[in-house]
């Protein structure tokens, strides 16, 4: 929880120049997905099968923080000769659990031998979380298209049409072993291999058109015994990137994209010797590492393609090149391999940049939209007034899903802002691209350059707030939040009238570190608390005016680390329903802090303690009237306003992280595991 001070204290406020335009990436890669992709080639570069684990368990270590319940991997082998070996065989293992029990796994297969030499090798690793079907090895990817693994694939994403393939499937008599959506894309491409006319279709033409039957979203990586040594990789709407590491320099940084009309001819041939013009790799030593996220990646290389939705990646005869099936009116018929650390550090010496290039456009707007899901949408909730007051345009707050399902009319005089932490969360990057249909000019807030939001926006800020190691985004709430009121004293630089307010709030803004600092002394007493009221079922958080945003995103922490159902009120709305929960044993949260909304908040503890509730109160100093009607008070130093919140909210992160270790959960892997004896004690489930 120390992050929330470091956040502050290196709230770059620092910005890309242009989101669309840093095709780049930070350390501080992340996106919620659950689940994780990660695949290793080497080409002419000899690895022990050992070094081989180990390059794909580090890949899956990576990734653990984005939550998991099952990892697996495939790898060549047995290699041993036997009769009824099978050539180029493919070996699957996979485990329920964390990657620690798969990496054990890996070590117990007498029939891999570790120190074998592969010259040349494809692994793929995975880390699943549950959707279809329970946590479960079978469950787990790699899947695999039959007993004799002639394809295996792992997948991020959903698969929409999944059981109208597996029904069609299952009458051309293909075999289902596991309850998920994803056993339908192995099956699929056995069962285009099995049908093609002759048996020269290119590994990468396979793909191509199982992905034209496929609904929905997915990155995907294959592998087959029938190409060994080849790797092919697409996706739509989930993200994935390649790295490459080559000791020789690469024949080009830019690969032109090969269109259907050529790849439509391929044989496996004609694949095999792809014009090196359009691939990266000549044909000598090269590794490629393919992931879901670049965190996975930067170790072994800066140099990093991303994906664009329908691309196919092949990798054959250790030369990358990429394909599509149609060229699309406006598409770039490039993809270049960007150099991750350049670009970094360029980045870090912006300040907001991006937004001051757009920022006459961005003052003529009519209308400001701020869209976002979970703790981002609450950034937005939360810097909704300061942005009203400041901008003195009308503000929208929307959360992702809903703002589509309305199908919201938008214009081409609003400004769209998309909040988003890991910047692929699918929902906001769906509604990008409709506002960008309707001509708004669109702002990413993102945490993760080079991400989908990112790339796709006009212009943004980069919160550079550091890896969120958990699903629980905290920092990047607390940097979301200066960004949008950072946001919003720009755009009111030259508004007379309001400097007195804007020198209070850039005032209270250099204070934070040192105010953050004194909230998180208050740990012990807040444990304290935790410690009282970790059984509890339930946990109403109430506040109302600037501290709204506290008690939902505080009851979204609680909800989501402690798996305690908890609800954020609007201390408004007491009245009118919430208030019949209240009695002396229902634990209450309210906030009220010495702002517009204390007598009103007063009232609202009124009806609280009336009915015997013994709220626990998220106070001023110094403020002996609130604590006289406390069961409990968290006192609070004073800070302006609209900047009550990024301090408000981090007694309730710090409450979520010591219910969650009291319930037995472990926080860093945000959705968890509860450990077999606290499963089985029933008062927590
Ligand atoms: C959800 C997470 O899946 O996505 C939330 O559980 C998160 O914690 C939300 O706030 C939005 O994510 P992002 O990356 O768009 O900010």
């Amino acid at each position: 929880m120390s992050s929330v001070l470091f956040a502050v204290l290196l709230i770059l406020l620092t910005s890309s120049s242009s989101l669309k335009d840093s095709c780049c990436v930070s350390l501080s890669l992340l996106f919620l997905s659950l689940k994780g992709i990660f695949a290793y080639l080497n080409y002419c570069v000899p690895r022990t099968r050992k070094e081989i684990f180990e390059t794909l368990v580090k890949g899956l270590q990576r990734l653990e923080y984005r939550g998991y319940d099952s990892a697996g991997i495939a790898v060549d082998g047995p290699n041993k000769t036997t009769t009824d070996s099978i050539k180029n065989a493919i070996c699957l293992i996979k485990k329920k659990g964390k990657v620690k029990n798969l990496d054990e796994e890996l070590y117990k297969k007498d029939s891999l031998d570790l120190d074998e030499q592969l010259c040349t090798h494809f692994g793929l690793a995975h880390t699943r979380w549950a959707t279809h079907g329970e946590p479960s090895a079978v469950n787990s990817h790699p899947h695999r298209s039959d007993k004799d693994n002639e394809f295996v694939v792992i997948h991020n994403g959903i698969i929409t049409n999944y059981k109208e393939l597996k029904e069609y499937l299952i009458i051309k008599g293909y075999e289902f072993e596991s309850e998920t959506d994803t056993e339908v894309i192995p099956k699929l491409i056995k069962y285009v291999y099995d049908n093609q006319e002759g048996d020269s279709v290119a590994f990468g033409k396979l793909v191509e058109r199982v992905i034209q039957q496929l609904e929905g979203a997915f990155a995907l990586v294959f592998k087959s015994r029938h190409f060994p040594g080849e790797a092919v990789a697409t996706r739509r709407g989930s993200p994935l990137l390649i790295g490459v590491r080559s000791e020789q320099e690469l024949l080009t940084e830019n690969i032109p994209i090969q269109y259907n009309s050529v790849h439509e001819k391929n044989s496996r041939n004609r694949s095999d010797s792809v014009n090196s013009i359009n691939s990266v790799g000549d044909g000598s030593a090269v590794e490629y590492y393919f992931a879901s996220d670049a965190s996975a990646i930067i170790e072994h290389t800066k140099k990093v393609l991303y994906m664009e939705d329908d691309d196919i990646a092949v990798v054959t005869g250790g030369k990358l090149s990429i394909h599509r099936i149609n060229r699309k009116h406006g598409e770039d018929p490039v993809r270049a391999i960007q150099t991750l650390q350049m670009e970094l550090q360029q980045i870090m010496k912006v300040v907001l940049g991006g937004l001051k290039d757009h920022l006459k456009e961005i003052k003529r707007c009519r209308r400001l939209i701020v869209i976002g899901c979970g703790t981002s949408f609450h950034a937005a909730v939360a810097t909704r007034q300061i942005l009203e007051e400041l901008t003195e345009v009308p503000v929208m707050v929307e959360l992702s899903s809903d703002f589509l399902d309305r199908n919201t009319p938008v214009f081409r005089d609003d400004v769209c802002f998309f909040i988003s932490q890991s910047g692929e969360t699918a929902d906001t990057l769906m509604a990008l691209r409709y506002c960008k249909e309707h001509g708004a000019l669109t702002v990413g807030i993102t945490n993760t350059v080079g991400s989908s939001i990112s790339r796709e926006t006009d212009c943004g800020v980069h919160i550079n707030a550091g890896p969120e190691i958990g699903v629980a985004s905290t920092k990047a709430y607390t940097s979301q939040f200066v960004s949008l009121v950072m946001f919003s004293l720009m755009m009111s630089e030259d508004r007379l009238s309001l400097q007195t307010r804007r020198l209070e709030i850039l005032n209270s803004l250099r204070m934070l570190p040192e105010l953050i600092k004194k909230v998180l002394a208050l740990d012990e007493k807040i444990k304290a608390i935790a410690n009282e009221m970790y059984q509890q079922r339930s946990l109403l958080v109430m506040g109302r005016g600037f501290n709204y945003a506290t008690c939902l995103e505080g009851a979204l922490k609680i909800k989501e680390i402690t798996y305690m159902h908890s609800e954020g009120i609007l201390a408004g709305e007491l009245k009118h329903g919430p208030l019949a929960l209240i009695d002396k044993d229902m634990p209450v949260i309210m906030i009220i802090m010495k702002d517009a909304c204390y007598t009103k908040c007063q009232n609202a503890l009124q009806q609280v303690t009336a009915r015997s509730g013994r709220p626990i109160i998220i106070c001023s100093q110094d403020d002996p009237e609130i604590v006289k009607n406390a069961y409990q008070t968290i006192e609070l130093p004073h800070v302006v306003d609209c900047l009550q919140g990024i301090l408000s909210v981090i007694p309730l992160q710090l409450l979520s992280f010591h219910l969650a270790v009291l319930r037995g959960y472990d926080v860093r892997s945000g959705h968890n595991f509860l450990s077999e004896a606290i499963c089985n004690d029933a008062h927590l489930i």
